[in-house]
């Protein structure tokens, strides 16, 4: 397995960001939308990347002493290697490091893969958020982690 590097995003990443979003998601975010997210000061997005090219990238908001994550996402031909593990670590240490206390996100009631990535770091399951997902349409499993 070659170096993953994780780093901060920056906007000459979104390209490729846009087509890993393809790969990944029924509604993929827009160039737009990330370019506002990266001019957000409440925002925060890594990437990871390997022989120069991005293979996944995460994002969070940090809203006074709560973290909110955006999304993570890696592109299918690179999954199982522990990459999003390295981005959730990066961000877990950087919240550690700031006056977050808690950590929260919305994942698909479907989506066993990420619900046990987010076990695996400690977030524990919260309630639901019905019919928050289009394409297809689906309830929100609302997923928490206190930082110490
Ligand atoms: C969810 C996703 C980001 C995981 O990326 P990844 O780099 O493959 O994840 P990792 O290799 O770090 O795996 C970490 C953990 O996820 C879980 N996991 C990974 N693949 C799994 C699978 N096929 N089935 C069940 N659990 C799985 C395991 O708990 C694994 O831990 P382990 O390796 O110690 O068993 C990736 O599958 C993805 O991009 N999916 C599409 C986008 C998406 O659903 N994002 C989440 C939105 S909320």
């Amino acid at each position: 397995m070659e170096r993953v590097l994780i780093r901060n995003m920056k906007s000459d990443d979104i390209g490729q960001i846009i087509e890993i979003e393809k790969k990944c998601f029924s509604l993929p975010w827009s160039r737009e939308s990330f370019e506002g997210e990266l001019k957000n000061e409440h925002a925060y997005y890594e990437c990871a990347e390997e022989n120069k090219n991005i293979v996944g990238y995460m994002g969070m908001w940090k809203i006074l002493d709560e973290c909110h994550i955006t999304n993570v996402a890696v592109l299918p031909e690179y999954r199982n290697r522990g990459i999003a593990s390295m981005l959730i670590d990066k961000m877990i240490g950087v919240c550690k490091c700031s006056e977050i206390k808690n950590m929260t996100l919305e994942v698909r009631e479907s989506n066993t893969t990420a619900i046990n990535l987010y076990k695996k770091f400690g977030f524990f399951s919260v309630g639901k958020r019905p019919n928050y997902y289009q394409l297809p349409l689906e309830d929100a499993i609302i997923m928490w982690k206190n930082i110490y």
